[in-house]
């Protein structure tokens, strides 16, 4: 096992920060080092010095971003926190009435589920009515998952049976024990690589936008700057959506809390 110093691994929390707009905490050693001694031995090196060194090249832009990708946490499930799809669900029925297509964005999607939970929500009530859905993470490693849009049975519990049987495919064969997200509605989502901690030009402006369980990982500043990023890319009257855990206290000019974790732009 190689030792990851004290002084590496600040220097890791720097990096990961200026990448990510992750803060680590002091007591995340352990996690660093389970997450990324495999690439050390797999690049042959002995210390996270060299390590470090190596992800500062220009050349290594692959590893800089399997390095993102490893300290990145990317939990999610179908359906995770049930009343924000609720709220969708109403404001697409809404806005269908007036014949207007909702436009959404996933803005750390992980593995897929949330997106294309929140594209069931759309196709259901939406139909055919042009909807747009982006759904955008800053690991690759997650999107290329995203996009296959095949999980495990175990995974998808938490899909709607209806939706279940309109939506997606039940595996067969090799494939059994397995779903996988029906290729005309995988085809409705714009999947991206977007660093929320970046500028984020032209991607247009959105009526609901899900910023959910990804702000744990930021410290105060970081967050103020990545939803005052947001607010922008919201429509007025447009809605945010941020995990049941977290809170905008003192970071939201320009929304007004409407619930817990839903909030609206004036
Ligand atoms: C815990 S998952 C949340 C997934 C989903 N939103 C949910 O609530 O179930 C957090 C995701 O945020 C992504 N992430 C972390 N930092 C990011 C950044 N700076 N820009 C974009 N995505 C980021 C991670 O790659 C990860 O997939």
């Amino acid at each position: 096992m190689v030792e990851l110093g004290d002084r590496e691994f600040r220097q890791v929390q720097a990096f990961i920060h200026e990448a990510a707009g992750i803060s680590l905490s002091a007591n995340k050693k352990a996690l660093v080092t389970g997450r990324l001694e495999r690439r050390l031995r797999e690049r042959r090196l002995t210390s996270y010095a060299q390590y470090l060194a190596l992800l500062r090249a220009p050349q290594e832009a692959a590893e800089l971003q399997q390095a993102i990708d490893l300290l990145t946490t990317n939990e999610t499930y179908f359906f995770r926190e049930p009343r924000h799809f609720e709220l969708l669900r109403a404001l697409a029925l809404d806005a269908g009435r007036a014949g207007r297509p909702l436009r959404v964005w996933s803005a750390a999607c992980s593995s897929g589920e949330e997106p294309y939970s929140i594209a069931m929500v759309l196709a259901d009530a939406q139909g055919e009515l042009g909807w747009e859905l982006l759904a955008s993470d800053i690991s690759t490693r997650m999107l290329a998952r995203a996009r296959a849009g095949h999980y495990p049975h175990t995974r998808t519990e938490g899909i709607p049976p209806a939706y279940r049987q309109r939506f997606c495919l039940r595996g067969t064969g090799p494939q059994a024990g397995t779903l996988l997200v029906q290729r005309a509605l995988r085809e409705r989502v714009r999947f991206a690589q977007e660093n929320l901690v970046r500028a984020l030009p032209g991607l247009g402006t959105f009526d609901v936008i899900f910023l959910r369980n990804v702000m744990i990982y930021f410290d105060s500043d970081t967050k103020r700057e990545v939803v005052a990023r947001l607010v922008t890319a919201l429509n007025r009257g447009g809605h945010l959506l941020i995990g049941h855990s977290e809170s905008l206290t003192g970071l939201h000019d320009g929304l007004r809390a409407l619930a817990p974790s839903v909030y609206q732009r004036l």
